[in-house]
This record gives C-alpha cells, sequence and structure tokens, in this order.
C-alpha cells in the first residue's frame, strides 16, 4: 500500500493461504458487510479487533463490496473501510489494522458498526422488466425524497450547506465538476445558479481538469456532482480543488460515498439506489437538488424574491407534472418503433435545455447503442446542419422559455432543408411549433423554465428506453458501460 498510489480498494486471496482473505483500501468505497448477529446484539457494538463478534458461536457470514446497494439483500449491518486500513480475515475471524505513515506500526481499529437504512425493495425489479424502466417510474417518488423536508415557509434549508452558505455568496466563481449525466445535470442548473447568485459559473468536465490542471483558487467553489461519489476523475478532481484550497461542496446520491466524505459540505440528492447503469431518476434529483442549492444561496437576494417564490411553487407540484408526462410512455413506444432501423440521431436543444439535448442522446447512445448527438441549436449553422436530411431523425426540444422563437426559427430552418423532425413543445403547442401537419409533436406539461429540463428528459428516457427494449440490448447493463467509472 506505501507503493501505491491513487484510490484503490483490493482483495486478495490466495491458495498459499486457504481461509484467509487480506482487503484494503485508499481513496475508494470498501464495505465489510456482518450477517448473522441479531440487530440489538450489533447496532453501536464496538467491532474492536472483529473477533469479538466470531467468538460468539454462531458463524458469521462477511460480504466486501464496493456499494452498500449490493450488501443489502444480505445484511444491513455494515463497516465502511477507511483509508489506509488493512482487513484481515481468517478462519472465520476480522481483524483492522490502520497503517500510518511515519508509524513503525499498525493500530488496531475500534469502529462501532453501521446499520443501512435501505430496503430489499429497492434493488428489487417488482413488476417492471428492467431497473431502467422501473427507476424511470420512480420519479414523482424519488424526486419528492429529494425535496422532503427542504422546502419550508416558501424558502429551502438545507442542512449538510447551512453553514457554508456565507462562504459560497462570497466565491469569485462556482465551478461545477462530474462526469456523464452528471455533468448534464450540472449545466442544466448553471443558468439557474448564475441568474440567483449573481456569480460566475463554469462547467467542467473531470478528466478535462485534470488533463489541462486548469487554474482552481481559494476563492472558488467547486461543486462536485457525482450519484456514486465514487467516479474516478471526479475523485481526482476533489483532490486537486482541495490542494488548491476552494471551498468543495458535494452533490452526491451515495451517503457515506467518498465524494460524500471528503468535501467540506454538500447534498444529498436522496434519490434511492439506482441500478441500471443508465442513470435516470439520480439525473432529475440532482437538477432538483442544486435549483434548492441555487435557491438557497440566492436567498440573501430581495430583487429576486418573486421568482424564487414561483420556482419554490412549482418545485412542489413537480411530482404530479412527472406523473403526467410520464402518460407519454405509449406514445415514445411508437416512436421508438418508427426509429427502430435509424443508424443516427440528433438533439437540438438551447438554453436550459441544451442539456436536456446532450443527455437524451447520452441515453440513447448508451443503451440503444445508436448514434446520437445533443446539439446547441445556437451552433446549428456551424455544421450540423450540412447533416440534415430526409432520412436522419432530428428531435428538436422547443419548450415554452426565453429562447421558444429562436427554436420556432431552428425548426422553420431544419424544415427547409427536409429535416425529418420529431419536435418536443409545451402542452397546447403544437400547432405554434409544427411546420406541417404531418411532424411529430411530443406535448408536455409546462413548469418554471429553468425547471423544464426534468420533466422534458422523461419523454427521451422513455424513448431511449424502449429503443433498447425493441432492438433486443440489455438496457440495464449495456455492454462496455460500468455504473460506477472507479477507474481512469
Ligand atoms: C458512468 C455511468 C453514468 C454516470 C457517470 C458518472 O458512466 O454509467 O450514468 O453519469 O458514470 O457517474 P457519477 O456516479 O459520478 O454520477
Amino acid at each position: 500500500m506505501r507503493q501505491l498510489e491513487g484510490a484503490f480498494a483490493l482483495i486478495f486471496k490466495s491458495a498459499h493461504y486457504p481461509n484467509e482473505l487480506i482487503a484494503c483500501m485508499r481513496g475508494s468505497t470498501l464495505i465489510l458487510g456482518v450477517k448473522e448477529l441479531a440487530d440489538d446484539k450489533v447496532r453501536g457494538k464496538l467491532f474492536h479487533d472483529v473477533k469479538d463478534l466470531t467468538k460468539d458461536e454462531k458463524p458469521k457470514e462477511l460480504f466486501f463490496s464496493s456499494d452498500l446497494c449490493a450488501i443489502v439483500e444480505h445484511t444491513k449491518n455494515y463497516l465502511a473501510i477507511e483509508d489506509n486500513e488493512v482487513v484481515h480475515i481468517k478462519d472465520g475471524c476480522v481483524s483492522i489494522l490502520k497503517f500510518d505513515y511515519g508509524r513503525e506500526k499498525p493500530a488496531s481499529v475500534q469502529r462501532a458498526l453501521s446499520v443501512l437504512e435501505m430496503e430489499v425493495e429497492q434493488i428489487k425489479k417488482g413488476n417492471y422488466d428492467h431497473f431502467m424502466q422501473k427507476e424511470i417510474y420512480e420519479q414523482p417518488h424519488s424526486l419528492t425524497t429529494t425535496m422532503r423536508g427542504r422546502l419550508k415557509d416558501n424558502s429551502v434549508v438545507l442542512g449538510g450547506l447551512k453553514e457554508h452558505l456565507k462562504t459560497i455568496r462570497h466565491s469569485r466563481r462556482i465551478i461545477f465538476i462530474g462526469c456523464g449525466t452528471s455533468y448534464n445535470a450540472a449545466l442544466a442548473a448553471r443558468s439557474l445558479f448564475e441568474e440567483l447568485s449573481g456569480i460566475p459559473v463554469t462547467m467542467e468536465l473531470a478528466s478535462d481538469l485534470q488533463d489541462r490542471q486548469g487554474p482552481i483558487y481559494r476563492e472558488d467553489t467547486a461543486v462536485f456532482v457525482s450519484q456514486s461519489g465514487e467516479t474516478a476523475d471526479t475523485l481526482l478532481a476533489l483532490e486537486y480543488a482541495l490542494a488548491n484550497g476552494a471551498l468543495c461542496v458535494g452533490v452526491t446520491n451515495t451517503v457515506g460515498s467518498t465524494i460524500a466524505r471528503k468535501t467540506h459540505c454538500g447534498i444529498h440528492i436522496n434519490a434511492g439506489c439506482e441500478i441500471g447503469v443508465a442513470s435516470t431518476k439520480a439525473y432529475t434529483s440532482q437538477i432538483v437538488a442544486m435549483a434548492m442549492m441555487a435557491l438557497a444561496i440566492g436567498a440573501d437576494r430581495i430583487s429576486t424574491q418573486a421568482r424564487r417564490q414561483s420556482i419554490v411553487d412549482d418545485l412542489s407540484n413537480l411530482p404530479n407534472k412527472v406523473s403526467e408526462v410520464l402518460k407519454l410512455d405509449g406514445e415514445m413506444r411508437d416512436l421508438a418503433e418508427s426509429l427502430i432501423d435509424t443508424q443516427s440521431l440528433l438533439v437540438f436543444g438551447r438554453g436550459y435545455n441544451y442539456a436536456t439535448a446532450l443527455e437524451g442522446a447520452l441515453k440513447v447512445k448508451e443503451v440503444a447503442l445508436t448514434h446520437s448527438e445533443g446539439m446547441l441549436a445556437g451552433e446549428m449553422k456551424h455544421g450540423p446542419l450540412a447533416l440534415v436530411d430526409e432520412t436522419l431523425p432530428i428531435i428538436v426540444i422547443a419548450t415554452r422559455d426565453a429562447c421558444f422563437s429562436k427554436q420556432q426559427s431552428a425548426i422553420q430552418q431544419l424544415h427547409a432543408r427536409k429535416g425529418r423532425l420529431i419536435i418536443m413543445c409545451s402542452e397546447g403547442d403544437a400547432s405554434s411549433v409544427r411546420p406541417v401537419e404531418s411532424c411529430k409533436v411530443i406535448e408536455v406539461p409546462r413548469v418554471a423554465d429553468c425547471l423544464q429540463p426534468v420533466i422534458n428528459i422523461i419523454p427521451l428516457q422513455l424513448l431511449a428506453y424502449h429503443l433498447t427494449v425493441l432492438r433486443g440490448f440489455d438496457v440495464d447493463q449495456p455492454r462496455n458501460l460500468a455504473k460506477s467509472v472507479t477507474t481512469q
């Protein structure tokens, strides 16, 4: 371990040492699940030189995992192994040692077992065919839990940030850092942050920030967005931001994850366990969590009070609107059928929904294994327009917001080049956006412009889901992809 660099969690087993196992970790997550002891015996028990546990007559079952979700079906009692600790299991006895630099001898570790607050139903499919489908349908509920206890008297209370709001308000810049879907969620929240805080917000893909060693200063607030809280690139970017003295905020879905532990403060999005590799409910919960964060940061400004009030009202009503938009399921299945043989799909968005275009295209790409690109409609004339013909399907997001008339004009231009258009618009707007009667239109419920990405992504999640199932691919575990990318 002294010679290793970076983050890791390792388990060793050898034919030369039967009935023995060694595990160790640094900067990653390693969970030791302990089964068999009755709850009352275990809770709060000091896990001192764990032979304590094994002195009991009953044999114990022990589980190692890099994710809490994986142990819940076996046991709720666990111990989170910490940096530089080594677990030694021999003949059913467990001991944990901590190796500190500069200290010759390792110290024996004492720690109480924790109890997992998660139900086994969360990791079962229930009546659904796939986890992705279940998680799409869970969104009215997951968004409710994201907001639970946090919207109070027309304002937002975020316990994990309270102490740091003042520092954030005084920062010179807010930097959002993430990968994949988490980056897209941050992008969806960016403009609301700028509007309500008045602070410039920049976006960083975690890998690119490291490649460039981009400047980060003490006056910056760096927000790390990661549903797993374990993504290697995001973690390394966190180490980098900490070393540069920035205030580091975590937005994660995993209590006890490395990002949750290593940041100065943060928000848990509380979306519940997500199993499908393609993130769905975590994405919408991330946007809502970050919208609440923007509201909390901007809470000291009188000039935006009315705006904040209307957003809080729409947040409370958001789960109902999500239930409404889920009714488009059949329609999206039909659309998927019409796209089953397509080689490629473009998605155009702008403003709040540039992120929706990126995320919608990412879903189609990762699960339906179909080439798909999300594009900023403002960039249409700088290249993408050359691709347009009557065969290439193009989704244009044109729901009501300040960019609506610009999107109407983009639709006209795409139609003039004989583009095969599918238009997403606000309910009742079909005739204002449709260039010809035959054009496919997806009408979605209207909410505050900054929350509209939460609604708009759902038909695209459903489209990606159905396209994948119809094409016969594995929707929950797409080839070559992993849920948590813990290596660089
Ligand atoms: C993987 C997952 C994506 C996720 C990305 C970032 O690529 O398949 O769904 O968006 O990692 O993961 P994080 O846990 O940091 O949000």
